[in-house]
């Protein structure tokens, strides 16, 4: 089973170019299932509905979010409408949508689940025992389970990745928005990559229209961000390839595409 998996989508280029690019992909690589994260996908803050359908209609089949998700309103409401997107499990009790979902597909049961890291970001609850709760909850229906840890420090993905070897198939980093090139497979067999980078604007600083940003940098004082809309866009993502019957991740590489959108 190969699966890719998208890094952050930013914006009405990200979106663009996601539909452009991945019929290709999806064909070339023979792909079975896309998932891509969407917290930036509505103008760089949260979601609408206009923007899921449109993600979903490029062909993305799972939805994940991050800390980023709850910017527009109208997100609390799809999270709970739309089945297959995700918000971080380990957000309180309360919180609208779910952290995991289990589909099935060709036959086969995968589980995705969405986390959030703790440094740097909100005090949530920890990761680290919510998903050992889920994973160990779910393992009796499949062992395919992927994982998208949306964090800021390295460290904390990393160590996530050593947490969960041997329990998941894989363990995929979002939020920095910048790929690192470090794949691996780990000892139990899980595939993990600290990011898995950005599909949106290359000319920008994490998606975000340069001069806002480094005005914020300069003068300390609040911008207003703003995507751009067309011009140099990448695509950046992992393609996973996953033994079925064992859940290990025989293969995992990165995948970056670029051009004009
Ligand atoms: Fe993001
Ligand atoms: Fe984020």
């Amino acid at each position: 089973m190969k699966i890719l998996f998208l890094g952050d989508i930013v914006g009405s280029i990200g979106r663009k170019g996601v539909s452009m690019f991945l019929p290709k992909i999806r064909e070339e690589y023979n792909i079975d299932l896309v998932i891509g994260n969407v917290e930036n996908a509505a103008a760089g803050f949260g979601i609408t509905e206009k923007v899921i359908k449109e993600i979903i209609d490029a062909g993305v089949d799972v939805l994940t979010g991050g800390n980023h998700i709850w910017d527009k309103k109208e997100g609390m409401h799809i999270l709970e409408s739309y089945e297959r997107i995700l918000r971080p499990a380990n957000y309180p009790k309360g919180v609208p949508g779910k952290g995991y979902i289990i589909l099935s597909y060709f036959g086969k049961k995968i589980c995705i689940i969405n986390l959030q890291g703790r440094v740097f970001m909100e005090a949530i609850d920890n990761p680290f025992i919510v998903v050992e709760e889920i994973v160990e909850k779910v393992k009796k229906d499949t062992n395919i389970i992927l994982v998208d840890m949306h964090a800021e420090a390295t460290s904390e993905k990393i160590a996530m990745g050593y947490f969960l070897d041997g329990k998941v198939s894989a363990v995929i980093g979002t939020h920095t928005h910048v790929q690192t090139a470090d794949e691996r497979i780990l000892e139990g067999g899980t595939g993990y990559i600290t990011d898995a980078g950005m599909c949106g604007a290359e000319d920008s600083i994490l998606g975000v229209e340069k001069e806002a940003v480094l005005k914020k940098f300069l003068l300390q004082i609040p911008q207003r961000f703003e995507i751009p809309e067309k011009g140099l866009f990448k695509m950046e993502g992992v393609i996973i390839e996953i033994e079925e019957f064992t859940g290990k991740t025989k293969k995992i590489e990165r995948l970056q595409r670029r051009g004009r959108v």
